[in-house]
């Protein structure tokens, strides 16, 4: 069977997935699937202010370079998750801003990553999950960006992430914008107007990272006319679309394994048959490879419960895996 990247390849398109530098120092199978089937690995952790700068001023990139060294050793691109996460922040720096609102604090934070990064990351999520519904009128997060330096913050990162990474491209990246509730059609709303308002005003955007945490409890809810309108408004804007961190909860122990991977394959491939329907849609994204190590609330606890990621924990494709290959 042909690799997904290769397949996504031939559609002039990538994959990619979120890994940890631990799997890869660690599993030896689990490098070799990564290593077959990605054109593109996110750092799950390890790109974060609090892992990279747990101390104000001592970073560590240990991690991250792991990650970097591994993917430019495996011909790969590093996509750039997440330069400011409301959680994320690192404490002392949540704490500094509190006090005193000094973009040089987020500043100098962006100057020692991004550039480190520059020859194997050509994409970045500049701002990651900055829109909340039920605070304010324009839907943004009151996070402790928010509260320091207002709603520019988010322009002002783009700036910075352009000055240090003049060639890449920089991306908002969010969540729960796939399925037809009131909460998410006014999180749609606001968030065209925010990326409006940012091309308006020549901010350095150039697209919109669609998480796509899928779940089988709201497929009812799926309604592909909203979701195209929603991909066809964001493309004409000139921006381009990434689906960065596609999986589906899914958790009902109860139901044979074969139905469950049907469901979630079936939620991916309507899901995608929208998707990719939208030229401005070049990369898909998921939140993991593998349920060995699946990010996702597993009932019980019990590990491995979630069938949510393309491959199972033996690192065999499921019909996830297909639906996706079968999208590019
Ligand atoms: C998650 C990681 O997977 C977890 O291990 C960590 O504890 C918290 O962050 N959206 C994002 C990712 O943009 O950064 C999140 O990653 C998952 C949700």
């Amino acid at each position: 069977e042909e690799a997904m990247k290769d397949r996504a390849g031939r559609a002039g398109m990538l994959f990619g997935v979120a890994v940890r530098a631990s799997q890869l120092r660690e599993d030896a199978d689990f490098r070799a699937a990564i290593t077959r089937e990605c054109s593109v690995i996110t750092p799950e952790l390890e790109l974060k202010w609090a892992w990279l700068e747990p101390q104000r001023g001592q970073l560590s990139f240990t991690d991250a370079d792991q990650i970097a060294s591994f993917a430019a050793r495996t011909g790969k691109a590093m996509h750039g998750h997440a330069l400011l996460w409301h959680l994320s922040i690192a404490p002392w720096a949540a704490e500094a801003l509190g006090d005193n609102p000094d973009w040089t604090i987020v500043r100098r934070f962006l100057a020692s990553v991004i550039p480190r990064y520059g020859e194997v990351t050509n994409t970045w999520d500049v701002v990651n999950e900055p829109m909340e519904m039920g605070h304010r009128m324009d839907g943004l997060r009151p996070s402790p960006y928010l509260a320091a330096f207002g709603p520019d913050y988010i322009r002002r990162a783009l700036e910075d992430a352009r000055l240090f990474a003049p060639r890449a491209k920089l991306f908002i990246n969010e969540f729960g914008l796939d399925y037809d509730f009131q909460v998410e059609r006014d999180k749609r709303y606001l968030l065209l107007k925010l990326l409006e308002g940012l091309k308006k005003s020549g901010a350095p955007i150039d697209g919109l990272g669609m998480q796509a945490h899928l779940e089988i409890a709201k497929q009812a809810h799926f309604d592909p006319r909203a979701l195209a309108q929603f991909f066809d408004d964001v493309g004409s804007l000139g921006l381009e679309v990434r689906i960065s961190e596609l999986d589906v909860k899914e958790a009902d122990g109860t139901l044979p394994t074969a139905e469950r991977d049907a469901r979630v394959a079936d939620a991916v491939r309507r899901y995608l048959d929208v998707a990719m329907a939208n030229r401005a849609v070049g990369t898909i994204g998921c939140w993991g490879l593998t349920d060995r190590y699946s990010w996702l609330e597993s009932p019980g606890g019990k590990a491995g419960a979630n069938r949510g990621l393309p491959l199972d924990s033996a690192l065999h494709p499921k019909p996830m895996y297909h639906a996706i290959s079968e999208a590019y």
